[in-house]
């Protein structure tokens, strides 16, 4: 297939151009014609400051409005363009050209362990079932407070980490135990969890804890970090998974 290519127009002043040619090796997958996946490249004129979600736009824009990927806000905020760019889970608003060697083509594809849609779309529903799962919300008993629940700032910090998530699938997505079988909670949910388990406020931790004491919960996860390496957030993913391990063991949160 040729290569369709962008090209900026050329001006006596595109000398001192900052735009250099990138090549974006793109997944494509579109059921409705083909049940392979294969492999598109497209040529991108792009200023290197410029991000990778920059290079997707143009190249949807301007050379091919068939592909397919999820952004809203462009910001690293909503979570909704997690995609493995060359070969690493990471936002695309949030991952400059000039980071990831654009002397090579840049492989975008799709986050693995969930049923690919079309191109970089996924199938996020059971992300966040997994999420729903462990009730992602303040639980307390007895009648409504007549005033805010007081909390002090150390016991915040307590689970100040954890409050970060975006629910990108980022970490979840890299776990080689939700590849295996998409059984696994995953860490995002455990995430999750962690922030209202160690809520002081919060009185369904017991509960959430028996939710993760599950033959596809936190005893899943084998240690290998590839999910905190993978979090845009910077959130201690692992850390948070072995806090609620231990909350398991000792009862004590
Ligand atoms: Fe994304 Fe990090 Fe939340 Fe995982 S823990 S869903 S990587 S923000
Ligand atoms: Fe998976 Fe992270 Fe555990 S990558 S195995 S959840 S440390
Ligand atoms: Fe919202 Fe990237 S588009 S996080």
């Amino acid at each position: 297939m040729a290569t369709p290519t962008l090209e900026k127009a050329g001006t006596a002043a595109q000398d001192a151009s900052p735009y250099i040619t990138v090549t974006f090796r793109i997944r494509r997958f579109n059921p409705e014609v083909s049940a392979e996946a294969t492999w598109q490249d497209f040529e991108v004129e792009i200023d290197p400051k410029e991000r990778v979600l920059d290079g997707l736009h143009k190249i949807k824009w301007d050379l091919d409005g068939t592909l397919t990927f999820r952004r809203s806000c462009a910001h690293g905020i909503c979570g909704s363009d997690a995609m493995r760019i060359n070969g690493r889970n990471r936002l695309a608003c949030k991952t400059l050209i000039k980071d990831i060697n654009p002397a090579k083509p840049i492989t975008v594809e799709p986050i693995k362990g969930l049923t690919v849609l079309k191109d970089l779309v996924v199938d996020m529903e059971p992300f966040f079932q997994a999420y729903r799962d462990v009730m992602p919300f303040l639980i307390t008993k007895g009648n409504e407070p007549t005033r805010e629940r007081l909390q002090s700032a150390e016991d915040r910090e307590r689970f100040d980490d954890t409050t970060k998530c975006i629910l990108c699938a980022a970490c979840t997505s890299s776990c080689p135990v939700f590849w295996n079988d998409g059984q696994y909670f995953g860490p995002a949910a455990i995430v999750n969890a962690h922030r209202f388990i160690f809520d002081s406020r919060d009185e369904a931790g017991e509960q959430r804890l028996e939710i993760l004491n599950d033959k596809d919960g936190v005893w899943r996860c084998r240690t290998t970090f590839n999910c905190t390496d993978a979090c845009p957030r910077g959130i201690e993913v692992t850390k948070a998974i072995q806090e609620v391990k231990r909350a398991l063991i000792t009862r004590r949160f």
